[in-house]
């Protein structure tokens, strides 16, 4: 069947401007790290773009190495775009990066101008698209000079293969920068993508003050620890989520008795709040107007559908804040 996506799909999502720019994200977006390898479905993929863009998730998120194999998450979102979205491509950002491992050698790593200017040719590529609404570099290169790196990106928006551009995992003195950089180069930065979440709290040491300060937008990544901030481990560990994988990213010794304890902690508090724990530490990361969008992934479309039921409860009194500070800053 043709998909037709839900027509009222942009009464329920809120939208919010990225920095100082002209672009505005969805509070949510969706990332394809995990879940659009070769080693899922198509079907499933399938189902959870159908389920975000009709929720009015307008974002996707991935890079050349999300799979696995390495370059499939790619593929296969080329595969669905090109069979669903195509009538609709001039209502989504797509986003994709490099920087991670990606092919042998010298040239399919880091941040040279080599790497990052090949390896969008081969998403654009792999994913059937003649530009990317959003180009990053993933992480900063210790070696490369910073300015060989900004210069690439400034080249690739130039050439009209990216609309604009981002870093990621940057901590806040090298991102000051690198913003700094790509003023100067007249192609600003439009985001940072840090890893945000109640259990990942490093921006929160002026990363997010320098980014307001430039005006530049911030999508948090990883806002539920990967499933560890709901409700997936209060009894065990599923056979089919991430923990039970083989993840190298979230195995089951992270998930200790402390760990658990200060879960159910938080999740006795968002019943109280009458909302998913999920959902609480969403609308956690937002209740910071400096973060843009949270950068969720998900398995299933009911996740998706939980996510965005949070925007109906996004406020926080100042006793709920503290109370979640007391709970985290617990050690055990
Ligand atoms: N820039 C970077 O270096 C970087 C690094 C990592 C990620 N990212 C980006 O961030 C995106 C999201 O990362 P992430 O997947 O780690 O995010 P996350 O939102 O913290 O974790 C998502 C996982 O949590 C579980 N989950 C989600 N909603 C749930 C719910 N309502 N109830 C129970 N479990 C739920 C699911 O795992 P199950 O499989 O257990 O169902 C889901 O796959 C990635 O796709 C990628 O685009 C970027």
């Amino acid at each position: 069947m043709v998909y037709q996506p839900d027509e009222n799909r942009y009464q329920r999502m809120a939208y919010r401007r990225c920095g100082q720019s002209g672009l505005k994200l969805p509070a949510i977006s969706l990332g394809l790290w995990h879940n659009f390898g070769d080693t899922t479905q198509v079907e499933n993929s399938r189902a959870l773009l159908q389920r975000a863009f009709d929720l009015g998730i307008t974002h996707f998120d991935l890079a050349n190495n999300y799979g696995p194999p390495p370059g499939s998450a790619e593929r296969n979102f080329g595969r669905i775009l090109q069979e669903d979205f195509l009538p609709w491509r001039d209502e989504l950002i797509i986003s994709t990066k490099a920087g991670y491992t990606m092919w042998d050698g010298p040239y399919g790593d880091w941040g040279s101008r080599k790497y990052l200017i090949a390896s969008l040719d081969q998403s654009l590529k792999r994913m059937g698209l003649e530009y990317v609404d959003i180009f990053y570099h993933h992480r900063p290169d210790p070696e490369t000079p910073l300015r060989e790196t900004m210069k690439a990106l400034d080249h690739i928006v130039r050439q009209g293969k990216a609309l604009y551009v981002g870093i990621s995992n940057y901590p806040t003195d090298r991102a000051r920068e690198a913003i700094e950089i790509l003023n100067d180069l007249g192609t600003p930065c439009l985001i940072h993508q840090p890893k945000y979440s109640m259990f990942e709290r490093g921006v929160e040491d002026g990363l997010l003050t320098m980014l307001q300060e430039k005006g530049v937008g911030c999508i948090a990544f990883s806002p539920l620890a990967g499933g560890q901030l709901t409700d997936r481990y209060l009894n065990g560990i599923p056979a089919d989520s991430r923990a039970a994988s083989g993840s190298r990213f979230l195995n089951p010794d992270q998930l200790t008795a402390g760990k658990l304890e200060i879960v159910r902690e938080l999740n006795a508090l968002a019943e109280k709040r009458g909302q998913k724990l999920s959902q609480m530490a969403l609308a956690w990361v937002l209740r910071n107007d400096n973060v843009t969008s949270v950068l969720i992934g998900a398995s299933k479309t009911a996740q998706i559908e939980d996510a965005v039921g949070m925007l109906a409860n996004r406020h926080f009194t100042e006793q709920e804040c503290a109370n979640i500070d007391t709970i985290l800053n617990r050690t055990r």
